[in-house]
């Protein structure tokens, strides 16, 4: 009897530090009923990580009974002789979302762990739904745990996760504890050089969901690419009896309401054919209703219908050749310092962008908010959404692999519906060496299994043609297997100055669509002196007024997004008196004056508007 009395135990605590499943995300959370988890949230910074190691360095949530010394259990003295060595209750707090860099002066270069506690009621509205913690972001290692419960570790800075907590959330003192941990990683993605900073914590807002029993947790509804008058995708649903169940789908505006029944695993492909959709477009971004309904469960998304293609050297939306005029945007407030989150910082960050004359935005160099994503729907502003395998990553190390995967799985079943995302970008700046074709062409190819309807690209780098330093070209097997062919160049910056751009020609030998990724240079808003004079604006400006005229000449160039909207923090950027820890290629300085090339920019954008 001792003996399986003893298993029992063994077993029950087993299963309360298992890692509960991370579930499949569920989509479009921003049109289901949830219970924010927002505003302050009591925190401890501990940087050797006592709160989740004992002494000999075994973390606590993998021992059978875990010591008081456990953050996460939230442990509090029951008697005067106790000994707690910590007390969430009255610590200091953070605001989330938001990074702590900005929020605590001792964090601003802080790489570390830090630990969050939020207590909250929690009462389900009905006794059979459902509940899930929802992240829509948390930089970088995150561990989460509720009433000392592990839910599940999450690895990737920039991209939503859920755990559900249905057997777990209770109507009284819910205390969520979430460890976040930002060191950069050598076999992390990114990797440990980047040129941004490194924002640490919950960067992006946290909610419960509430969901009924079984509900709508997926679903997939875009134009067909080749088919414009035939919307396609799928749609899946969570819960115990999920076969042959019929979902309605409703499209009111098209007078579309049809019904599908679930496959054995809760699944069902969607097929739907009208000769009157208006489409969506950067002149014109219509966005349809679209009503989901199933047992109960009710979900609404607006989606913008439209075909993205390329056709030889050019990029055609709903069939029409298009240039896209645009411009690189880091994931920075331009209201306040610190990580962007908001819609107000997503508001006046696009808007800037359509000052500029922009129809198209690079959201560099990792996935942004979903608000920022949901806000371009609505302006017509087309966008590139990258994967953030950057530089130096460890493409021979397996688990690096899966981290870039799932990262890049995450993006795309948050924002596949969404019309504005043109393109997925699998990379930055990456060596052309055999372990990372192998690695970005799986990234491709999981990419393309997961959406068809979208572009692939990344930001490739030019080289000499033939070892001729004035003409350039690029090689890159990559090239072969993007849709369309992006690339860097630096020329008049890191590669000689500005007149240079005059002695430079392009050999581009792939038949398809070029944009330019990135170039530019910097400036300090407000030094003003000779154009050859580095920093000044007149450098900057001369600078893009030559590299314009340069890429004019490139006879494929269907677009640009020249780096970068808004100066931008970075530990490497440390020139005193003009970087103090700023990337300074803004066309807009970190406090919103606008340098003379942001007009350059905007004069050629003018031009190519009107006569495009
Ligand atoms: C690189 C890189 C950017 C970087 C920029 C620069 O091309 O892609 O992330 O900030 O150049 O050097 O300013």
């Amino acid at each position: 009897m001792a003996k399986s009395k003893y298993i029992l135990i063994v077993f029950s605590i087993f299963i309360s530090f298992s890692n509960l499943a991370q579930e499949n995300l569920i989509t479009n959370v921003y049109n289901r009923a949830t219970t924010s988890l927002d505003g302050d949230w009591h925190y401890i910074i501990d940087p050797y990580e006592n709160g989740y190691y004992n002494y000999r360095y075994e973390p606590f949530d993998q021992q059978e009974s875990p010591w008081a010394s456990a953050f996460f259990l939230n442990s509090k003295p029951r008697n005067p002789s106790d000994l707690i060595e910590y007390d969430f209750d009255q610590m200091p707090t953070l605001k989330v979302p938001g990074d702590w860099n900005s929020q605590d002066p001792q964090l601003l270069y802080y790489e570390g762990t830090v630990w969050y506690k939020k207590s909250f009621d929690y009462t389900l509205s009905k006794e059979s739904n459902r509940a899930f913690i929802y992240f829509e972001a948390s930089n970088y290692k995150t561990e989460v745990y509720l009433n000392g419960k592990k839910l599940g570790t999450h690895i990737g800075g920039f991209t939503p996760f859920n755990y559900e907590v249905t057997d777990v959330i209770r109507e009284k003192e819910n205390h969520l504890i979430v460890k976040v941990d930002n060191k950069r990683l050598k076999d992390g993605v990114p990797t440990l050089n980047t040129d941004w900073w490194n924002y640490g914590g919950l960067t992006r807002g946290v909610k419960v969901i509430e969901t009924s029993k079984v509900f709508v947790d997926d679903y997939f509804i875009q134009l067909s690419p080749t088919d414009d008058n035939h919307i396609k995708g799928y749609v899946s649903l969570s819960g115990e009896d999920i076969v042959e169940k019929d979902i309605t789908i409703q499209i009111p505006e098209l007078g579309i309401s049809q019904n599908v029944k679930t496959d054995k695993s809760g699944y069902a492909v969607i097929n739907l054919l009208s000769d009157k959709i208006k489409y969506w477009s950067t002149k014109n971004p219509f966005l349809y209703k679209v009503i989901l309904e199933a047992d109960g469960d009710r979900v609404e998304d607006q989606i913008g219908f439209r075909t993205i293609r390329t056709q030889g050297s050019e990029i055609l939306l709903n069939g029409e050749p298009i240039f896209l005029r645009g411009i690189s945007i880091h994931e920075e407030s331009p209201i306040r310092d610190g990580r962007g989150h908001s819609t107000e910082d997503a508001e006046t960050l696009l808007s800037w962008a359509q000052d500029l004359g922009c129809n198209y935005v690079r959201l560099a160099h990792y996935p942004h908010n979903e608000h920022t994503v949901r806000l371009a729907d609505q302006k017509g502003i087309l966008i590139w959404e990258e994967n953030p395998v950057y530089w130096t990553i460890s493409w021979d190390n397996a688990e690096t692999y899966h981290t870039a995967e799932n990262q890049l799985t995450e993006l795309i079943a948050r924002d596949k519906n969404r019309a504005s995302v043109i393109i997925w970008s699998m990379a930055n700046e990456t060596p052309n060496v055999p372990a990372r074709n192998i690695f970005l062409q799986k990234l491709a190819s999981h990419a393309k299994s997961l959406d068809d309807t979208r572009l692939i690209s990344a930001a490739l780098e030019q080289k000499d043609y033939n070892n001729d330093p004035h003409t350039r070209t690029i090689q890159d097997p990559f090239a072969e297997v993007v849709d369309v062919l992006s690339f860097n160049q630096y020329i008049g910056w890191y590669d000689g100055l500005p007149d240079k751009c005059q002695t430079i020609s392009w050999k581009i030998e792939q038949d398809k669509p070029v944009l330019i990724s990135e170039f530019g240079a910097g400036a300090k808003a407000g030094l003003h002196g000779d154009k050859k004079e580095r920093w000044t604006e007149e450098y900057q400006e001369d600078l893009y007024i030559q590299t314009l005229r340069m890429l004019d000449g490139i006879e494929n160039i269907q677009g640009l997004s020249p780096w970068i909207l808004v100066d931008f923090r970075s530990p490497r950027r440390v020139l005193p008196k003009i970087q103090d820890g700023w990337n300074r290629k803004g066309l807009i300085s970190d406090d919103g004056k606008r340098k003379k090339a942001f007009f350059a920019l905007q004069d050629y954008y003018r031009k190519k508007a009107n006569n495009k």
